[in-house]
């Protein structure tokens, strides 16, 4: 296969955040140019909790969807310590929910609404196991007396393990892993376990947070973790195991509540996630393993149909890196590291 050119079935994203308001409708255009259909995160401010607001936020995604992308947002329900497993089932029932998400409180951008304690999850993922529905998990700890680069590792240990054992049948999706633990875990777990990886833990490690400064731009959660953490990041998504496939994790902030005393998570690489994903898989020389990743794992493990449409990767001369993306109430960064911009995405005509 040349490594210059390739066609693939249209992908998915496992993991987006889209906001709402402006925000959504900069940020929309880029996804739904690319991907076929996301896995939209509710971590809204109030954040989704109920079908009925599922509802609503799909519709106000539709409403900003450019016509003909074709594109289909995949609703997710953000679970609480209240969380009604009625409302929760009839909305998947309904085909508004696709999947519920955990945050443990506290852990994440808006997750202070998030669960205190899985222990009261109990009879949630009860449900959600009958029926099929996916769990989706933040999965970091949340006590500062445990090292903010640990925080993943122990989460495994202290919750994963035993969620997983408790509720065999249920499918748990392991959101945006960061290090060989997580990874380690996936691989080994019994029962239907998945992991979403993004483009940024593919590309950098945590010394990208502090090259010759402090970068913002770098910083999401959960960070970034040491090298050999992104080599098992790397390992895994190149392997061609089902259970690892693209979920991006784009989250945008505007740029000065990430540049200031106290930060934002988050990384915005919606525009050049596809171009990344490429490079990572050109440079471990398995670019025909990138489909199954991209567009054919994430499905499997849903129950949902393949997609039908194709794209076209190409790389050309290395291109400007993409400005800031703008909004009416200010600009926000693109993920672009040097090594990606010669890559580019075509979207090729259905063959319908
Ligand atoms: C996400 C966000 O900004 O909503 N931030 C991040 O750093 N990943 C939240 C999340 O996915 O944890
Ligand atoms: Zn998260
Ligand atoms: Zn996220």
């Amino acid at each position: 296969m040349s490594t210059d050119s390739l066609i693939l079935r249209r992908p998915d994203d496992w993991h987006i955040h889209l906001r709402d308001d402006a925000m959504l409708a900069a940020v929309l255009p880029a996804t739904a140019e690319v991907f076929a259909r996301a896995i939209v995160m509710p971590n809204l401010k109030p954040p989704v909790t109920t079908t009925a607001q599922a509802a609503a936020y799909r519709e106000r995604i539709l409403r900003q969807t450019p016509a003909g992308s074709g594109f289909t947002p995949l609703m997710t329900c953000y679970l609480t310590d209240n969380t009604d497993p009625e409302d929760l089932a009839a909305g998947h029932a309904e085909g508004v929910f696709t999947a519920a998400k955990l945050y443990p409180a506290g852990a994440t951008t808006n997750s202070d609404a998030g669960v205190t304690d899985v222990r009261r999850l109990h009879r949630v993922l009860e449900r959600m196991q009958a029926i099929g529905m996916p769990l989706l998990v933040h999965g970091e700890v949340v006590d500062h007396d445990v090292d903010v680069f640990d925080r993943e590792a122990v989460f495994i240990d202290r919750i994963l393990r035993g969620l997983r054992r408790d509720f065999p049948a249920l499918k748990i999706v392991f959101e945006h892993i960061t290090t060989a633990e997580g990874v380690a875990f996936v691989r080994a777990a019994e029962g239907p376990t998945a992991a979403t990886i993004t483009p940024h833990h593919l590309l950098i490690n945590r010394n990208a947070m502090f090259d010759r400064g402090i970068r913002p731009h770098a910083y999401c959660l959960p960070v970034a973790k040491r090298e050999r953490h992104r080599l098992a990041l790397c390992a895994a998504a190149t392997s061609g195991n089902p259970r690892f496939f693209l979920g991006t994790d784009s989250a945008p902030h505007l740029r000065h509540l990430k540049e200031q005393d106290c930060g934002c998570a988050g990384v915005y690489n919606a525009p050049t996630a596809m171009a990344c994903y490429a490079e990572l898989f050109a440079e471990a020389g398995c670019l025909e393993r990138l489909e199954g990743f991209a567009s054919e794992f994430g499905p499997a493990f849903y129950g949902l149909p393949l997609n039908a449409d194709r794209i076209r990767l190409f790389r050309t001369e290395p291109q400007a890196a993409p400005p800031d993306l703008v909004t009416p109430d200010g600009e926000v960064r693109v993920f672009a590291p040097a090594r990606i911009l010669g890559w580019q995405v075509e979207r090729l005509a259905s063959a319908a």
